[in-house]
């Protein structure tokens, strides 16, 4: 039997083909490969994205949170095939292209005053990991204070800094001299406190007391992410960021403001930070610089490590590094988020989205907390709203999961894909998204918790 998908006619044994060379002679990321039921994905326009069954998905995470102008932008194509034919590929420490310039220069209008020179990377994690020996470098110190719930990456250094659960099978080598803390999780807070402002104020007494019992002279820097992302968009409380600035300044450490997921409008504004009004000495970014469209990260700089740079040479660098074609991208994509008013839709939908789902809380009962920032969201679901026991707990085991998963099941069903994490389920769409396509996704999650709603006791 044969299906038309874009125009092609395609045959359910190809489709079958397909499955099965992925499956025989590549590895998919993160997940044990036996159990995994991929989406056979054939096109993807906007919010949407269809299998080879020609079943239609509403993309309500932007894949991983990285797809922030949508599906299929032409512009964005046009640049790059365009980019393409110009030059392809040149060396990132002895060449300079039009393209790096100009991309580098949209990237200073829009970064926090004095952020003005950027180093581009390949990815998040590589973003991160420069922005770690970049520190060292700069500092001549070695320590590193992050959260516990972040994720700042996956390979060596970022993996270390990130407190995210993937890395333990694999920790006994990770970089020395990283310092994790408690997050400022005001619904789940560590130190007892019932309102935002207790949780923050015990959240940066904590911070200071683990910068001096380390020696304030041994830390090069601290990192946050711009806004929780996949540790459960622990929104900061008010003045948490500010605070962190205090202490940086106070104790001469550098802050770096990891904008990876927050950064590029999916907060409602160009940098999650800038929510805060606070001016980290640096800022990484990967994902929505590009939209995902051709991989590509970076390290903005503060002027004064700029400075450094002039007389002292920073030994790090990589072939693909300020790739002329991602640079394209990411201008290109930045221009999108700018002339079709992106970051302005983004904190509109975003309102309606959180109006939306503090209404769903009257019918889904297994709704513990909604926290949302911009278009970047959660539900947090759980079993008794008063106790507040998660539905599934923190790294949950396989058979801790037996409920949310056939939760995740339902969505796909009901075709909505999302990320989804023990008892998370985020709500991040592409910053372009409608108010129509918005409440479609809600829906299909409303129907979805209904199986968890059964489990509330
Ligand atoms: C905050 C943050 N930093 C870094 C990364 C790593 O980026 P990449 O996957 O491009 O290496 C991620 C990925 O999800 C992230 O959310």
């Amino acid at each position: 039997m044969s299906k038309t998908v874009t125009g092609v006619s395609e045959s359910e044994d190809e489709n079958a083909e397909i499955l099965k060379n992925n499956r025989d002679y590549t590895l998919l990321h993160w997940v044990k490969q036996k159990d995994a039921n991929p989406i056979n994905v054939s096109h993807a326009d906007g919010s949407y994205f269809w299998d080879r069954d020609n079943k239609r998905y509403i993309d309500f995470s932007s894949q991983l949170m990285n797809v922030n102008i949508g599906h299929g932008n032409k512009k964005v194509a046009e640049a790059v095939a365009k980019q393409m034919a110009e030059v392809s590929h040149t060396h990132a420490g002895c060449m300079v292209t039009k393209i790096k310039g100009l991309l580098g220069k949209k990237i200073s209008e829009i970064a926090p005053d004095g952020l003005n020179k950027s180093f581009f990377t390949l990815s998040g994690s590589d973003a991160n990991e420069a922005a770690i020996m970049l520190a060292r470098f700069y500092t001549g110190r070695h320590k590193i204070i992050a959260r516990y719930r972040s994720y700042h990456g996956t390979s060596n250094g970022a993996a270390s800094i990130s407190g995210d659960p993937r890395k333990q099978p694999f920790d006994n080598n990770l970089l020395s001299g990283i310092v994790h803390v408690e997050d400022p999780y005001s619904y789940r807070c560590p130190w007892g406190q019932t309102s935002e402002e207790g949780t923050c104020e015990k959240a940066l007494e904590h911070v200071e007391r683990i910068i001096n019992f380390e020696g304030a002279q041994t830390i090069a820097a601290i990192f946050m992410e711009g806004e929780s992302g996949t540790s459960g968009c622990i929104k900061y409380p008010e003045g948490y960021l500010k605070g962190i600035r205090v202490l940086a300044d106070k104790y001469d450490i550098l802050m770096i403001s990891d904008e990876v997921m927050s950064g590029f409008g999916r907060c409602g504004n160009w940098f999650g930070v800038q929510n805060a009004d606070v001016i980290p000495d640096m800022i990484t970014m990967a994902k929505g610089l590009t939209s995902g469209y051709i991989p590509m990260g970076g390290v903005i700089v503060h002027d004064k490590i700029a400075d450094y740079l002039e007389d002292n040479a920073f030994g790090y660098g990589m072939t693909y590094g300020a790739h002329p074609v991602a640079c394209a991208a990411a201008l290109a994509s930045i221009e999108v988020i700018e002339e079709e008013g992106m970051i302005e839709n983004t904190r509109k939908m975003g309102e309606y989205a959180k109006d939306q789902l503090l209404k769903m809380m009257d019918i889904n009962p297994s709704i513990g907390d909604v926290r949302i920032t911009g278009l970047l969201g959660v539900i947090e679901v759980v079993k008794n709203r008063e106790t507040k026991e998660p539905m599934a707990p923190w790294n949950a085991s396989a058979d801790e999961m037996a409920v949310m998963n056939k939760v995740f099941a339902k969505l796909r069903e009901l075709g909505l894909f999302t990320f989804t994490r023990w008892n998370f389920i985020f709500v991040a769409p592409p910053l372009n998204v409608t108010k129509e396509e918005m409440d479609e996704g809600l829906a299909i999650i409303s129907e979805a918790l209904k199986i968890a709603d059964e489990h509330c006791c």
